[in-house]
């Protein structure tokens, strides 16, 4: 029931770039491996700064799904869904809403930078406010472990984790829990038991997260414990009431920071990006016409590879002895800049040859991607309705 479990979510604003390939989908395709893993498109999210402009969100949604394919991302190893098909979400979050402190969501910081970042758009609104609480919701309502996102999301995991803990905290506490959580201990049997008990004073006393993380461990692999039971023990090991919903970590991707045609960071906003699937001829004619070192006038004239944002691709892209001769060519001015650019422009596209290959079929038969669609939904339904089904049992809506 609380296996390591990866969730991850991406807001549909339009064709994916070589930032998002190197900053997020590799690292994706690569816990797709390790970990169950679940990956969606947050179109709810888009809408709370995109609202007015709901057509964009609706093409998004499938030409990203098309670009995750293409890097790799694996449907038969990780399950991917649309938010908004798992209405779960939405009753999670209205759940949330009524224990969540307006002060918590207002101290976000993303919620001030976007709004000034945003300024030509009305962004005071409820929606936008709530944005970090559903992204909660999302997180939650899949009890994930691991959370991988950039920097900037991090605060966002965070207020995951307080939220997380004050709904085990008001809605986990029952008449009697100790002694329900010493009886459960019981059941573990009595050398399971032991090491129970003792994991959790190492964790109480010494505040040994390894000890936490080995009694998970053992909770995990125990057979004969029921639901609640279960989540007494895990919340037995923290304190003093049920854990129903589980805190989650941000996983940070040390990711190499992709620069755009100018060498900024590759973003939209900016113009700098070669899109994932863009055609070769387009491809080859950016990176042709990337500025270089402003000092290399002339093709006499030498340079220097750290003020030049061509050098910043080759690091990204070559082997040691292409970065060895960029180096020294440039210095010596012994090449040519579209000579150094070469190099470049054919690795890229040989990555995004592979990638190409690897939508075609999506492409030419759209209902592929609708069916992986479905299968994905279907599957983060049941866990969600899992999910929340203990929630409306803790909080007394269930009514049966
Ligand atoms: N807010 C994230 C972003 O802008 C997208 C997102 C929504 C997300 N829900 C999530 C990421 C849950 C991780 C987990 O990138
Ligand atoms: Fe940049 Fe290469 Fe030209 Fe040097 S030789 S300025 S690294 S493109």
């Amino acid at each position: 029931m609380y296996a390591e479990r990866v969730l991850s979510g991406m807001r549909p604003t339009g064709r994916l770039h070589l930032g998002h390939y190197h900053g997020v989908l590799k690292n994706w395709v690569k816990l797709q491996e390790e970990y169950p893993c679940l990956f969606f498109v947050a179109d709810w999210h888009a809408l709370t700064t995109n609202y007015d402009t709901p057509h964009i969100i609706e093409e998004s949604v499938w030409e990203m799904l098309i670009d995750w394919l293409a890097a790799g991302v694996d449907p038969s190893q990780a399950t991917l869904f649309i938010q908004s098909r798992v209405p779960e979400h939405a009753e999670l979050h209205l759940l949330l809403s009524m224990m969540c402190p307006l002060g918590w969501l207002e101290r976000v910081p993303t919620y001030k930078d976007q709004q000034e970042k945003l300024s030509s758009k009305d962004l005071s609104t409820y929606g936008f406010l709530g944005y970090p609480l559903l992204q909660s919701a999302d997180i939650l309502i899949y009890r994930a472990d691991k959370v991988p996102v950039g920097e900037d999301q991090v605060p966002h995991v965070e207020i995951t984790r307080e939220v997380a803990r004050r709904f085990n905290h008001l809605y986990g506490r029952e008449p009697g829990f100790e002694d329900n959580a010493r009886e459960a201990v019981k059941k573990l049997g009595s050398k399971r038991a032991r090491l129970y008990l003792d994991l959790r004073t190492r964790f109480q006393q010494e505040g040994e997260t390894a000890a936490l993380e080995q009694a998970h461990a053992l909770l995990e692999e125990a057979q004969n414990l029921n639901m609640g039971d279960r989540e007494r023990l895990y919340g037995y090991l923290e304190g003093s009431s049920k854990m129903i919903l589980v805190e989650p970590d941000a996983l940070l991707t040390d990711a190499a920071r992709m620069p755009g045609l100018d060498g900024a960071k590759m973003s939209k906003s900016y113009g700098n990006t070669i899109f994932l699937r863009e055609d070769p001829d387009s491809v080859t004619k950016k990176i042709r016409t990337m500025q270089t070192d402003p000092a290399r006038v002339r093709r006499t004239d030498p340079g220097d590879p750290e003020k030049c944002p061509v050098w910043q691709f080759h690091q990204i892209y070559s082997d040691q002895a292409t970065c060895a001769w960029v180096q020294q060519g440039c210095r010596s001015a012994g090449i040519g800049c579209l000579e150094c650019k070469q190099p470049v422009v054919d690795a890229v596209l040989k990555e995004q040859a592979v990638m190409r290959e690897r939508a075609q079929p999506y492409v030419d038969d759209p209902s592929l991607v609708r069916n992986i669609l479905a299968d994905g939904c279907e599957r983060a339904r049941k866990l969600a309705q899992e999910t929340m089904r203990d929630v409306r049992e803790a909080m007394g809506l269930l009514y049966s």
